[in-house]
């Protein structure tokens, strides 16, 4: 590769190039989402899976007109199962930590979205699964973390999609320390930050899902 009339030293690597195969990456990751909440009574796996499962279900809907909707959909459940995985890089004093952080133990538990945008970026994941692991805790009417300025649909869709599903999904779902909530409830307050919290259109979607209708019978 040239940058103007120079060649580039050889030993500046590409940002996203890697040497070893995805395969062995997603491996190594999932043997650590595994491993990194043992015996907490919490598995950041099984989470992540079943973020992923209503990625997929909510973009299926969301792009059902679309030609591509069966890759759109793999890449949101994709990215729904490895939206967390910079939480393996949290200390485990504040991994294993009940309900309430301390100031900057939550300031280190919110940096797991950073640090899941480094780690999927390193391993050459595709900017989409990157931008979800990033940005999934922004809020659509802007805040939330990490600070960006991004709002509505500046916000990658795919980081929309998660912000739903995990929100749900982690609220039902019961934890070493607390008991899951009432899916109704749940999904009550959902509605009432639709345009807030969450993208209206994606909302709209999440409510035409088996997943859902099943969750509420
Ligand atoms: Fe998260
Ligand atoms: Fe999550």
């Amino acid at each position: 590769m040239t940058v103007g009339n120079l060649a580039k030293p050889k030993f500046i690597s590409e940002p996203n190039e890697i040497s070893y195969s995805p395969a062995i990456v997603i491996t190594v990751l999932r043997d650590e989402m595994i491993r990194s909440y043992e015996g907490s009574g919490y598995s950041l796996m099984a989470h992540g899976d079943e973020v992923g499962k209503v990625a997929a279900e909510i973009a299926r809907v969301l792009f059902r007109n679309s030609p591509e909707v069966e890759f759109l959909a793999e890449t949101a459940r994709l990215a729904g199962c490895l939206h967390d995985v910079g939480k393996v890089t949290i200390p485990e004093q504040v991994r294993f930590s009940p309900l309430f952080f301390t100031e900057i133990e939550r300031k280190i538990m919110e940096n797991h979205v950073t640090a899941g945008k480094r780690l999927l970026e390193s391993a050459g994941f595709h900017r989409e699964i990157v931008e979800a692991a990033h940005f999934h805790h922004v809020w659509f009417a802007g805040g939330g973390y990490p600070f960006c300025g991004l709002r509505g649909e500046q916000i990658p869709v795919n980081a929309r999609i998660v912000a739903v599903a995990d929100h749900f999904v982690a609220r039902v779902e019961d934890r070493s320390y607390r008991l899951g909530q009432d899916p109704d409830f749940v999904w009550f307050e959902m509605q009432l930050a639709s345009g807030t919290h969450f993208d209206p259109r994606v909302i709209e979607a999440f409510s035409q899902t088996e997943y859902l209708r099943a969750m509420l019978a």
